[in-house]
């Protein structure tokens, strides 16, 4: 029997719900499973007012969150295993996610030992994820393998369901447009990465270097959105500072910069991101080799396959 922490956070229950259907085959499987939800001292508003949702964005960028109630888990507890789920806000690890891996108490529990990161948003969480990579090797922690879980709907549309969603609380099909959110299927067959990880676990595979999760289709990388996200995330870093300067967050002074930076967003995506997907779409035969190259870097270490999809469906 090995000892797995869990550290998750969700506002409407998806990546609860997701986080639970790993956990299940684990618990199954005689494993001893601590289930972390972590809990902001302010709780983020659900929905998000629209000022609110802007107001967020230069901390999520800067890593700057405020702070979280105590955990529930003793830090000294040494775990086999620790899952992190977490989703995206504004291309970088939700802000309690961040608290969690910044605090001394996350740092000692993710100190040495293996961790899998999952994520579930509406489709870019490559910087998040580097993010990630970065603030768990700066505890002490070792990526192991890494699951993402992206809304159902084509990427153009989800920039209006999404939204939506979050503004205010509507995630039914509109418009034409698909529901907002992972598909039901796709949640169900988050279990698959249970069974994985339990026999993982019961044959020590998480002390070697391995990936646990290769052939479960863990991550489908799209790369033309990878090269828009790596554009977005440089911008965002700028806007991130110049916002700042400003002053904090809830701070009136701030907004008129929010209102030009929130003015920009829609701008981008109305114009940028369209016209930026249909370039690479006429340049494809050229870009086609280094695609494909980008593709396979950024599904490590988990990646796509699907060969053992059969022996761990439940
Ligand atoms: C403030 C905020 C910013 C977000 N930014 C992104 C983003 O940059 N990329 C992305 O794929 N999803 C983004 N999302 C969507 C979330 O990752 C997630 O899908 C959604 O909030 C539902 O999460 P939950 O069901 O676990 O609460 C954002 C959501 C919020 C609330």
């Amino acid at each position: 029997m090995k000892k797995v922490l869990v550290v998750t956070y969700s506002q409407t229950g998806q990546l609860a719900d997701i986080t639970a259907r790993v956990v299940a085959p684990l618990r199954a499987a005689g494993h001893q499973v601590h289930v972390e939800t972590l809990m902001p001292e302010k709780s983020f508003p659900w929905p998000w007012s629209i000022v609110d949702f802007v107001d967020a964005f230069p901390e999520c960028v800067q890593l700057d969150a405020p702070p979280l109630q105590p955990l529930n888990v003793d830090t000294s507890e040494d775990f086999d295993l620790v899952i992190l789920t977490y989703q995206v806000w504004y291309l970088s690890p939700s802000l309690p996610m961040t608290a969690f891996l910044k605090s001394p108490e996350g740092r000692a529990l993710i100190a040495g030992k293996p961790v899998v990161t999952l994520v579930a948003c509406r489709n870019m969480w490559l910087s998040a994820q580097e993010t990630m990579k970065r603030l768990i090797a700066d505890a002490g922690g070792k990526l192991r393998d890494h699951i993402a879980f992206t809304d159902q709907g084509h990427p153009l549309a989800t920039f209006i369901t999404t939204p939506r969603w979050v503004l205010t609380g509507k995630r039914n099909a509109w418009l034409g447009l698909p529901p907002a959110g992972v598909a039901p299927t796709e949640i169900e067959g988050a279990a698959r990465f249970g069974h994985a990880l339990a026999e993982a676990l019961e044959q020590n595979q998480e002390a070697g270097d391995a990936a646990m999760l290769s052939g479960l289709r863990a991550v489908t990388v799209i790369p033309r959105l990878a090269l828009s996200e790596r554009a977005a995330f440089r911008a965002f870093r700028i806007w991130s500072r110049l916002i700042r300067a400003f002053g904090q967050r809830g701070q009136w002074r701030r907004r008129p910069i929010l209102a030009v930076f929130a003015t920009y967003l829609i701008v981008m995506v109305i114009s940028v991101v369209p016209l930026s997907l249909l370039l690479q779409w006429l340049l494809s035969p050229v870009l086609r080799p280094r695609l494909a190259r980008l593709k396979e870097e950024l599904e490590q270490p988990s990646g796509s396959q699907e060969f053992n999809l059969h022996k761990y469906a439940s």
